[in-house]
């Protein structure tokens, strides 16, 4: 049996439309993001390329494309341009119709989102910054950037500079910060695709330090983190400046300035009675002061503990008040919900504190024995600094190089 050349072509036809097209998207990242533009490529899957025509729909309605190019490339794209995407190839000659596969594309404003780790930190700490991009995908490259206070503001923003090395961004997702010592805080971007798609800058994150910062201090007046609601708090900056901010950062990490929530008295803020639960800090042209973790209470208790952390070596006493009275008849201290054994009654004396004392303490007082216990929950972390260590063998350095020089003085006398 012969097959002849007319019947190949039939049976290589009857094949044919059996084919399907296929339709690619460069760069095939999913998600997109708003800005980004990609290419749409049909392959009719047989023959030359200018063999055919094409069109191109999205959610099958056809858009406007140069039909002799099997190429369409789309400009920014907007959360609109999200959909099944499809291309159709028609032979210019042959009464063929090839359809493609269809290809969702999905188009979302990319997120980027820092976190730090700690959160909270000691003298000599090392911190992680953490940068994604919601939602996730593939192909960035990373941005990370130091605030930096701008005193002519007057809303809560910051200016931000480029942490060191990081002109060309990084491609971890994460930078570490070694021997973080006081308040600061950050932000990062991403950017990926050529031409380069940048995504908006994330929240500020803080890392907020309790301790010593000679060149901007905080003090809270009562001397203490948790408050009454019907106490008046004063915020007290002191260090080198003559111009101070308070800010307060609330639980979802929104800001607001001491305007909002005191008055201002030279370099104090008086809350009256509209301090709220947060972080304070103050902050100066060019500096961060220690952070307070400060809770206000609407209940009878209060837990009296120090503002500053507390440092390895030194004592702590905590306290528990009453709303109405400062002496409590009957205290109990529990440190992660377990009752101390403490032969002092109304207070709490550690007086070397160590790394094993770190954790949640709260206390539960009682008016009087026939009074019901009114017990008050109170979490407070005692963090514990190596500040103490690392200053001591600078005191001592100093001092011996003192002691030297003196000895020096009095034998050339
Ligand atoms: C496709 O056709 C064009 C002109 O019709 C020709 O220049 C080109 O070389 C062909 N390409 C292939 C791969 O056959
Ligand atoms: C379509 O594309 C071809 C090849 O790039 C080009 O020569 C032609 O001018 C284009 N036609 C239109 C209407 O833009
Ligand atoms: C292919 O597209 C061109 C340009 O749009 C058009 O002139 C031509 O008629 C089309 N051919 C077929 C077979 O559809
Ligand atoms: C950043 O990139 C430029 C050019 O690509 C290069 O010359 C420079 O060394 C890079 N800088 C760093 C810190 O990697
Ligand atoms: C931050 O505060 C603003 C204005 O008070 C409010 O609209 C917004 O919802 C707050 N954001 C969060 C995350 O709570
Ligand atoms: C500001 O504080 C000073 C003393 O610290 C006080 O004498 C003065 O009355 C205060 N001013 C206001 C407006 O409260
Ligand atoms: C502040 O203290 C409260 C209560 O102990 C806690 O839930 C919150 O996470 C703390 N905030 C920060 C920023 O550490």
């Amino acid at each position: 049996m012969m097959i002849t050349r007319k019947k190949t072509r039939f049976i290589l036809c009857m094949l044919c439309l059996f084919l399907d097209a296929l339709l690619h998207i460069e760069p095939n990242w999913s998600p997109l993001f708003t800005g980004e533009k990609v290419s749409f490529i049909c392959d009719s899957g047989e023959g030359n390329d200018t063999d055919w025509n094409y069109s191109f729909s999205s959610n099958d309605n056809f858009f406007t494309t140069n039909r002799t190019v099997n190429r369409y490339k789309s400009s920014s794209l907007t959360r609109g341009d999200s959909g099944e995407y499809q291309c159709v190839a028609d032979h210019k000659i042959r009464p063929v119709t090839r359809e493609s596969n269809k290809v969702s594309l999905t188009v979302s404003d990319p997120r980027p989102v820092l976190t730090v780790s700690p959160s909270w930190t000691s003298p000599g700490d090392s911190v992680t910054l953490t940068c994604s991009v919601e939602p996730p995908s593939a192909g960035w490259r990373f941005f990370w950037y130091k605030a930096v206070p701008d005193m002519s503001s007057t809303n809560t923003y910051y200016n931000f500079e480029l942490l060191a090395g990081g002109t060309n961004g990084t491609e971890q997702d994460s930078y570490i910060l070694h021997g973080q010592t006081h308040t600061a805080g950050y932000q990062c971007r991403a950017e990926r695709g050529d031409p380069v798609f940048n995504t908006k800058y994330s929240d500020v994150k803080f890392v907020w330090s309790g301790g010593v910062n000679p060149a901007a201090s905080l003090t809270v007046s009562p001397h203490r983190l948790q408050h009454f609601s019907t106490e008046s708090l004063s915020l007290i900056c002191e260090g080198n400046s003559a111009e101070w901010r308070w800010k307060k950062a609330d639980e979802d990490g929104n800001r607001s300035l001491c305007p909002k929530w005191g008055e201002r008295n030279g370099s104090t803020c008086n809350t009256d009675t509209r301090a709220s639960s947060g972080v304070y800090w103050c902050e100066s042209e060019t500096q961060f002061s220690n952070a307070a973790n400060i809770t206000i209470h609407s209940g009878d208790v209060i837990l009296v503990s120090p503002v500053r952390p507390v440092t390895e070596g030194h004592s702590v006493t905590l306290g528990c008040k009453l709303r109405t009275e400062n002496l409590l008849y009957n205290v109990d201290f529990y440190k992660n919900d377990k009752l101390i054994p403490n032969p002092v009654r109304g207070e709490l004396l550690i007086s070397a504190v160590t790394k094993s004392d770190e954790g949640f303490y709260k206390c539960t007082g009682r008016k009087s024995p026939q009074e019901a216990a009114s017990s008050s929950v109170f979490l407070v972390p005692l963090v514990v600094g190596l500040v103490s260590g690392v200053l001591l063998i600078i005191l001592l350095l100093l001092f011996l190089r003192r002691y030297r020089k003196s000895e020096g003085e009095i034998f050339s006398f």
